[in-house]
């Protein structure tokens, strides 16, 4: 295949978002916008991308920057029409050779195999192919003009006559084309229509003028649906999360109310998973194979070995790693803590920056107390440690595999293997002190009383 370079537009500042943040940065399943388009352009194998962004953006350029290795920005200083946008990009792409993908920052739900379909039209007589897809409210959108597998013109809404708005055919805005007869053709758009603007779409008639003929590929139009205002946000993530949860069951994950589950466009689940309802999937998580997740979990960062059982109520934070068969229970927050194989912390707990070794037993209420204001300190735990309920860990502290901590304990110094580690104030017992203490109460009460009614 061809070299090939994406050209993302991502101009708008979004207006209609009514935010401080630019538009295309705004997330759908926990990624944004921007990053959903180069990760399926990446997928593709481009080996250049460049973001037409607008003033005053070092946020886009930070965004982008980590996904594509070598990514360019060009600024578009004045928006003139999405031809005037493509145009910005051309210094970068001078010394390149190949296919040009257009693709939208704020068009996220493009799948690359619909990408491979557009490229699969290129050929030595056809150097521009364009998406397009069907709908009976065209309004709004360009309409094909031409025959059912080639098009000679777009026409916007704007320049359509009667006849042409009748065509549902619409164009997406996303093309690929030759590199080289782009830099042709794109310098010769005019912005003589009735928004003034210069309109990419234009292209398919110098295209054809430059004697090429100009394919086009169909695709669904959830996949090339933009975004303007927070609605439409909302909408795409429904249909995200429509298909995530779709792709999780058919790929062998049981998911007990499916609609009540909310993956992030990274999250990895294995085989034989249970997902009970209300559980909800932050960025960067892997689920093992036979992995059981009960209800009201919140999983982030995390990554969970075969055979755990997490939940209900659990939340798993970044850095949280769960060996296999480990069980993390209700009102238990994980974060940056190695917890071993068949280890189990099952009640009200919180356990960060820790390590637990295989086997041991967190009892309910134990708190890693791994901040002292300042700094964050590691809590090491051995193998087949008991930790009895209501353990404080005062970190830094190391305990030794084998040991006991009984219940209610501040451990604030290292125990060595195999010992008892027990802090406790002595237990007072004073018999018959509570009947005697109930009976002086209820003699003052009832004086009380008698004063007042006197
Ligand atoms: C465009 C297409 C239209 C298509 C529709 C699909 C043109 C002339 N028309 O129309 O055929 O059916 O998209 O949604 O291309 N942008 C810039 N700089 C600019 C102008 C736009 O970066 O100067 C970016 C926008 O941020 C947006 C995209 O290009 O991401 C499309 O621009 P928009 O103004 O929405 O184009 P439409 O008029 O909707
Ligand atoms: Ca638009």
């Amino acid at each position: 295949m061809a070299d090939l370079a994406l050209v993302v537009l991502a101009a708008g500042m979004g207006t209609r978002m009514k935010s401080s943040l630019p538009k295309v940065l705004h997330k759908i399943a926990g990624r944004s916008m921007l990053a959903h388009v180069l990760h399926a352009g990446k997928a593709l194998g481009a080996s250049q991308a460049v973001i037409v962004h607008g003033p005053e953006m070092p946020a886009v350029q930070k965004e982008a920057s980590p996904i594509i290795a070598g990514c360019q920005f060009a600024e578009q200083k004045d928006r003139l029409g999405t031809g005037h946008a493509v145009l910005m990009a051309k210094s970068a792409l001078a010394e390149f050779k190949g296919t040009v993908i257009v693709l939208y920052g704020d068009v996220p739900l493009i799948k690359t195999a619909t990408l491979k379909d557009l490229l699969s039209k290129l050929n030595a007589k056809t150097k521009m192919a364009v998406l397009g897809f069907e709908t009976d409210k065209p309004h709004g959108y360009g309409r094909f003009i031409g025959t059912k597998n080639y098009i000679t013109d777009i026409r916007e809404e704007l320049d359509a006559s009667p006849k042409e708005k009748k065509i549902t055919r619409c164009n997406s805005g996303i093309i690929a084309i030759d590199n080289d007869l782009l830099w042709k053709i794109v310098p010769k758009l005019s912005n003589k229509n009735a928004k003034g603007e210069y309109y990419l779409t234009d292209l398919v008639k110098l295209a054809v003028k430059a004697k090429t003929s100009v394919a086009i590929a169909m695709c669904d139009q959830v996949q090339v649906a933009g975004v303007n205002d927070r609605t439409q946000l909302s909408i795409l993530e429904t249909a995200f999360q429509t298909e995530a949860r779709k792709a999780a069951m058919l790929d062998g994950a049981t998911l007990i109310d499916p609609s009540t589950v909310y993956f992030s466009a990274d999250t990895k689940i294995g085989k034989d998973v249970l997902i009970e309802p209300n559980v909800v999937f932050g960025p960067k998580v892997t689920i093992g194979d036979g992995v059981e997740i009960l209800a009201f979990s919140h999983i982030e960062g995390a990554v969970v070995g075969e055979g755990a059982r997490i939940g209900p109520y659990a939340r798993l934070r970044p850095g949280a790693e769960i060996g296999a068969n480990a069980h993390i229970g209700n009102f238990v927050e994980i974060k940056k803590a190695k917890i071993g194989v068949g280890a189990k912390a099952n009640h009200l707990s919180y356990i960060g920056d820790a390590i637990v070794g295989a086997g041991s037993n967190i009892g309910a209420g134990t708190i890693t107390c791994n901040y002292d204001g300042y700094e964050k300190h590691l809590t090491e735990i051995g193998e087949k440690v008991f930790v009895g309920s209501n353990t404080s860990l005062i970190a830094p502290v190391r305990i030794g595999a084998g040991v006991n901590i009984a219940a209610g304990s501040v451990i604030t110094a290292d125990v060595p293997e195999d010992a008892l580690a027990m802090s406790r104030a002595p237990l007072d017992i004073k018999e018959g002190w509570a009947k005697r203490y109930r009976a002086v109460k209820a003699a003052r009460k009832a004086e009380n009383s008698k004063a007042k009614d006197k």
